[in-house]
């Protein structure tokens, strides 16, 4: 009933609408500040719980092949899990540019700028204090004829880890009644010319969040290309071929067939940016982005983005932490396939660019959609 304003005495229909997405509190952060949680259903079987802090997916529930949920993604019960140094950026909306920036230096416009440098020698995931990760968004639940939705909203203001201009930032989670998927989508606005990169940094197990390594998952990319690093994981420039090493994923492969030879190198696995090969001339804004399957749960996972990238992370840095009901995330427990604009893109005038200027409007999405393999026909 707390949505009933003045405009509903005039006539108009601003009741909660029926079925708008339970919210439940979950807990504060060590500032004190409260943190809630909401639950994004379909009829299908679908469970999304997403929080605050963050913007963060917390649960990801899916059916396996004989109709069993399980929550497919790493993360913790409580908001102190989330706080800890045990979380690799668990589920976060991640910005405000995700991956990394070379030495945290870029200039814009003519002007120099520095930021944190947390991943030593770089800047990674927008920051060490205040990067989207760790605020608190305020949110709003909303539900139409077609599903669940929440949107996150956060003001970023000008400076902040040492970024400019004034970031107004919408992270929109939505579930289709009918359908196993989960869209997220991103818009921005700036005040001052600024880098935008936002993506989700999900890390999924299809067998189940806590299960063993990913290394029997299967994987295909839609990518003929990626961009090559140097040590420190930070684009050479070169846009090469995958044809010929241990990341061609244009034919479904095994994500361990070929992972070792990657291990001595600075990724110590895979942890590389991939281009997304054109999009079909169609309608839709969607390309394929991935394809992961589980052959031992069932479970399958199709990735559609607007994005021209996708990172895709086997987790090499998980190192045993304890999350879920006391769950241990080995190494190599999950993969994360993030969906992006390249790496250093702001240093890099060959990649897409990555500026948004005021006036303009940010926008990007990207469709998770589950399902099962089907049984071979006899
Ligand atoms: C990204 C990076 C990885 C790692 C994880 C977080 O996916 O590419 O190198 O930093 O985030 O641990």
């Amino acid at each position: 009933m707390r949505q009933i304003c003045f405009l509903a005495l005039l006539g108009f229909p601003l009741l909660a609408h029926a079925n708008d997405p339970q919210v439940d509190d979950f807990g504060s952060t060590q500032d004190g500040t409260a943190v809630e949680i909401y639950t994004l259903k379909s009829s299908t079987g679908l469970t999304a719980k997403i929080m605050t802090r963050g913007a963060t997916l917390v649960q990801l529930h899916v059916p396996d092949k004989d109709g069993k949920s399980e929550d497919v993604i790493l993360g913790w019960d409580d908001v102190a899990g989330y706080e800890s140094e045990d979380n690799q950026y668990f589920g976060c909306s991640t910005g405000r540019v995700c991956n990394r920036i070379a030495l945290g230096k870029f200039s814009l416009e003519g002007k120099e700028y520095s930021l944190a440098t947390n991943n030593e020698p770089n800047h990674l995931h927008g920051g060490a204090e205040r990067s989207l990760d760790k605020v608190v968004w305020k949110a709003k639940g909303y539900s139409n004829d077609k599903g669940q939705g929440v949107r996150f909203t956060y003001v970023s203001p000008d400076g902040e880890e040492g970024y400019p201009g004034e970031l107004k930032i919408t992270v929109t989670y939505f579930v289709p009644a009918d359908a196993n998927r989960l869209t997220i989508s991103y818009k921005a606005t700036t005040d001052k010319a600024t880098p935008v990169n936002l993506t989700n940094h999900a890390y999924f197990n299809l067998s189940g969040a806590g299960s063993d390594t990913v290394l029997d998952h299967m994987l295909q990319l839609n990518a003929d290309t990626y961009t090559p690093t140097d040590e420190t994981l930070i684009p050479t420039g070169t846009i090469d071929s995958v044809e010929g090493t241990p990341l061609d994923f244009r034919k479904i492969k095994k994500i361990g067939a070929r992972i070792e030879k990657l291990t001595n190198t600075g990724a110590l696995g895979y942890d590389h940016n991939f281009v997304l090969n054109p999009k079909p001339n169609d309608d839709s804004p969607f390309n394929l982005a991935a394809v992961l399957r589980d052959p031992a749960s069932g479970r399958t996972l199709r990735i559609s983005t607007d994005q021209p990238g996708i990172q895709f992370y086997s987790g090499n840095f998980l190192k045993g932490q304890k999350g879920k009901s006391g769950k241990t995330y080995a190494h190599r427990s999950a993969v994360c396939l993030e969906t992006q604009h390249f790496p250093d893109s702001v240093n890099h005038e060959n990649f897409p660019s990555t500026i948004l200027k005021p006036g303009e409007e940010f926008k990007s999405s990207t469709q998770l959609s589950f399902g099962i393999i089907k049984p071979k026909a006899e």
